[in-house]
Formats: C-alpha cells, structure tokens, sequence
C-alpha cells in the first residue's frame, strides 16, 4: 500500500523553465528559470525559448528535487505542461517528462497550463517555503463554485470553477467551464505591446503598473471595447493607446516618445495609468456581470497579470462593494510555474487520471 504521494511536475509553455515537487499535497519546491534573452527582442522569441529550455531542465529539475529533499526513486508520477503555449518549448518539458517517466515506471500525468494557473489557489506551500515566501500562515482556498478571472499574456478568461464532488462523479480535478474569453488580444498582451511603444522593456506589464502609480489616470482616454456577452477585446484599446500617441507627435511637431516626453510632463506615467485603469475597468465590469448573473459570490483571480496591484486592489474594493469572497493568488504563483502545475497533477493522480507516453502537446487549446 502506497503510503506517500510524490509527484515532479515540469512546466515549459513559454519562457519559463520551472519544475516543481509536492508530497501528500504540500508543496516542497518551485524552481523557476526565467530567460533574459529575449529581452533585447522584446517580445518572446519561440526558437530561443525552445534552446533556452534544453539548457535549463536538467539543473532545474535537480534543484527541484534537491530542495525537496525527495530522491527520484520516491516519485509517485511526473506531471507536463502538456499545452497550450509555444510548441517547441512544450516539446522540450514533454520529452523529458516521458523519458523520466519511462525510467523510472511510473505513470505521466498531463496538465493543462490554464487549469493549472486556476488551480495555484489550492497550492499549499510547506511551513519552510511558506516562511521563505513570506507567505500568510493560512492560505484561503477558493469555495465552489467559483469564477476566476485567469488573465495573462495570452488569455483573458473568465471561467465557472465547479467541484465534482457534489456530482455522482468524486474527483478531485473540478470542472472548468469557459463563460467568456478574448476575441482578439489578451489584457498582458495589451500591456506587453502598449509598453514597448512607451519603450518599456520586455515583458511591459510591470513596468506600466510601476509607472501607473505615478500617473493620472484621468489625463487620458482610450476607447473601450463594447461587444456582447462576457468576451473581452482589447485589440480597439491597443489601436486607441497608438492612435493617441500618434496625434501627440504630430501636435508636438516631434518623431520619438522620448522627444514628447521631454515637452509633456509625466506623459509615460500618466498613459500608464490611463491604460491600467481602462484594462482593469474593462475586466471587473464582465467579472462583475457574470458573478451577478450567476449568483456567484466566490471570486478568484489568476495568471501573471493578476499580479497587477491595481487590479488586486480592484478585487479587494469589489469584494467589499459586492459582498465578495475574493481570492487573489500569492505572487509567486501568478507567472507561469511548476507549483501550479503539481497541484493540477496531484488531484489528477488521486483521481488516478494518467495519460499515455505518446501523447502530444498542443499549441492551442480552451480549458
Ligand atoms: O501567466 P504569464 O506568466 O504567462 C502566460 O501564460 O502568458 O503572464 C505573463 C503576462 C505578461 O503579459 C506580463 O506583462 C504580465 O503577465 N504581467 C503583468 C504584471 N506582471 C506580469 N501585467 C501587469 N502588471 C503586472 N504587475
């Protein structure tokens, strides 16, 4: 009889190598890798992430055994980010999944990198990592149902997260149901790009909430997106943020965002603040749409844009104004890591859900 659950979990979608170990449900290390070449692209550049990866799995998974104190022989399973992301950095973290899986017998388990990123509020760190972290002593799970907000650099969804307990069905792994999704851009791509014309670094996100906080948000004035139901768009916003900048060089008589900044006070900090406060506004209204549709007072929010402070500070005060259990992810847990996707793959080694050594990853996929 098996006495410990032990699982290694690998995640490599884009441009993160992390890899990741739990036992019984405690979480006991999270490497992340997190590579710097793409900087001077700005923007990811899936070639080298893929080269990137190979170069970091090996001393990533050893350091996440290391720290975990855990031998291989101990593993119970080995979990994969099986998609969506950039197929050849999935293919690196898949292959060697399956060739240590296949070394050792044990069974390989698949994880779904947006499941994954819902599922970071049940990761229960250790005592020790939780101490390292700087972590609450108590982490609040989220109550089903509940919505999640997972907003990141390719998806801005709102998902309906259910138990399945309560079915006749008793799985750990909930269901995930899509309620709405971007048509077009995602809100960290909206970001990403709107900085890079500010001439932010890559990735821009946390340069625009850095310099937001500095800023105006009532200075300026994008375009928000008006379409039904609870999809999003942030395609218009983005054309809207150029467009702006656009009509500010022209009236200045001047070629670059640096000439303009010279002539116009605060003009970064304040289209950052305008462009955060838009995006924010434009997430919680459908968030807040849905949840009062739905009955739902249980509320998460996921993915690397949730490390926003604007938008964790708009949670706290919807929560407040809207009688909310609001659940906003420790900040280690937001960007793409291992831990995430080990706590996917313990539920799914309790519900005994393995896949086959031949399978494939995917680049695309809903949840
Ligand atoms: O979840 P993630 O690490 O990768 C994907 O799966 O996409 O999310 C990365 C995205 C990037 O667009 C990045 O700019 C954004 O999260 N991001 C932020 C912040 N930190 C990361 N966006 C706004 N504010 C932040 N503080």
């Amino acid at each position: 009889m098996e006495t410990s659950v032990v699982i290694l979990a690998i995640e490599s979608s884009c441009d993160d190598t992390s890899a990741a170990v739990i036992r019984d449900g405690r979480l006991l290390s999270n490497v992340i890798a997190s590579q710097k070449v793409h900087e001077e692209y700005g923007g990811v550049v899936p070639e080298l992430a893929s080269r990137a990866h190979q170069l970091n799995i090996v001393p990533v998974v050893d350091a996440a055994l290391r720290r975990a104190g855990v031998a291989r022989e101990e593993l119970s399973a080995i979990a994969f980010t099986r998609g969506p992301g950039l197929l050849g950095s999935l293919l690196v973290g898949t292959s060697f999944a399956k060739g240590l899986a296949l070394s050792l017998g044990i069974p390989l388990i698949e994880v779904n990198h947006l499941q994954g990123h819902v599922l970071a509020h049940f990761v229960e760190p250790s005592e020790e990592m939780k101490a390292a972290l700087t972590m609450p002593d108590k982490i609040r799970h989220p109550e089903f149902p509940f919505l999640c907000l997972l907003v990141s650099g390719g998806n801005s969804q709102i998902i309906l997260v259910e138990s399945q307990k309560s079915k006749d069905k008793s799985t750990h792994l909930p269901t995930f149901k899509i309620l709405g999704q971007t048509i077009d851009d995602a809100a960290g791509e909206a970001f990403d790009k709107c900085a890079k014309v500010l001439g932010l670094p890559y990735p821009g996100g946390p340069h625009v909430d850095r310099l937001a906080k500095l800023g105006d948000p009532t200075h300026f004035h994008f375009a928000r997106p008006n379409i039904p139901g609870y999809d999003y768009s942030f395609s218009g916003l983005k054309t809207s943020f150029l467009y702006t900048i656009r009509d500010l060089l022209r009236e200045h008589g001047v070629e670059t965002v640096d000439e303009l900044a010279e002539r116009i006070p605060n003009l970064r900090e304040d289209l950052c603040a305008a462009l955060q406060e838009t995006v924010i506004d434009v997430l919680m209204r459908k968030l807040k749409k849905a949840a009062k549709d739905l009955g739902i007072t249980h509320v998460a929010v996921a993915g690397g844009v949730s490390a926003n402070s604007g938008l964790r500070q708009a949670f706290l005060d919807y929560g407040r104004r809207y009688r909310w259990q609001v659940y906003i992810p420790p900040f280690s847990f937001t960007t793409d890591n291992a831990a995430m996707v080990c706590q996917a793959g313990y539920f799914k080694y309790l519900d005994r859900d393995f896949c086959p050594i031949d399978a494939v990853p995917y680049a695309k996929t809903t949840i």
